[in-house]
């Protein structure tokens, strides 16, 4: 079980959103080599946002071939609907949109008792404060710094000032809380958002745009590490 309230370097979270799906097992052990920490894998459902993508039966196929933790996002409408199938097919991280669940607070409860991390997700106009109620509920929440639906979207800049009021609503969590990023990350900006309050950056066209997943992996780590400050320990 990975142990996100001991985060101490930036993670890495490769979104096979841009990855060949004729190919995943091949693109996620690419990754994985370049040092990938876990595997994003981002579930749309054309409701809630404008893509389809994948469902629990290719999460369950890519748990029998990843070794590193599945982070699902699901990008659907009803979350409630599809946690526990998800959870059942691997998933190590579940986060649900602030936006689309009704019921959050039972979502991510729920999400707890199936035995994994529970990740609340903010739209980029969705602000900090959503997350006041719920901070005894979550293991991580995940910053969109851009509008959901599609790999390969340009980083909006709001989201720098956005990750240190998160992590100022954090400040009252029982636990420290992970930060994670997802949106138009690479590495001319990887550092600013670990300085920002970053934990974990999502990359899709960034890593598996690239000729070569496995360096831009680990191109991203080192840019990413760039963000942290001098004397802290990675
Ligand atoms: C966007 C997804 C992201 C996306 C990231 O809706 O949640 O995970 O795949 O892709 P890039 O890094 O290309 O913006
Ligand atoms: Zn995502």
């Amino acid at each position: 079980m990975i142990d996100l309230a001991r985060v101490t370097r930036p993670l890495i979270a490769p979104s096979i959103l841009s990855a060949d799906f004729s190919a995943l097992g091949r693109d996620v052990a690419a990754v994985e080599r370049g040092g990938a920490d876990l595997i994003h894998v981002d579930v749309m459902d054309g409701h809630f946002v404008p893509n389809i993508t994948i469902g629990p039966l290719v999460a369950r196929s890519l748990h029998r071939v990843a070794a590193r933790p599945l982070d699902v996002h699901l990008m659907i409408s009803e979350p409630d609907r599809y946690i526990d199938a998800f959870v059942q097919s691997g998933a190590a991280m579940v986060s649900v949109h602030v936006e689309a669940a009704v019921h959050l607070q039972r979502c991510l409860e729920r999400i707890r008792t199936l035995g994994a991390k529970a990740g609340v997700v903010l739209n980029p106009s969705t602000p900090a404060s959503a997350l006041a109620d719920v901070l005894d509920d979550l293991d991580f929440v995940l910053v969109m710094s851009v509008n959901p639906g599609f790999a390969g979207q340009r980083f909006i800049p709001h989201s720098l000032p956005k990750l240190q009021r998160v992590r100022d609503a954090l400040a009252a969590a029982p636990v420290p809380i992970p930060i994670e990023i997802d949106g138009g990350i690479d590495a001319t900006n990887a550092a600013d958002v670990v300085r920002a309050g970053a934990d974990i950056l999502v990359a899709g066209q960034a890593i598996f745009g690239t000729a070569d997943p496995e360096a831009a992996t680990a191109s991203l780590r080192a840019a990413a590490l760039a963000g942290r400050p001098a004397a802290s320990p990675v």
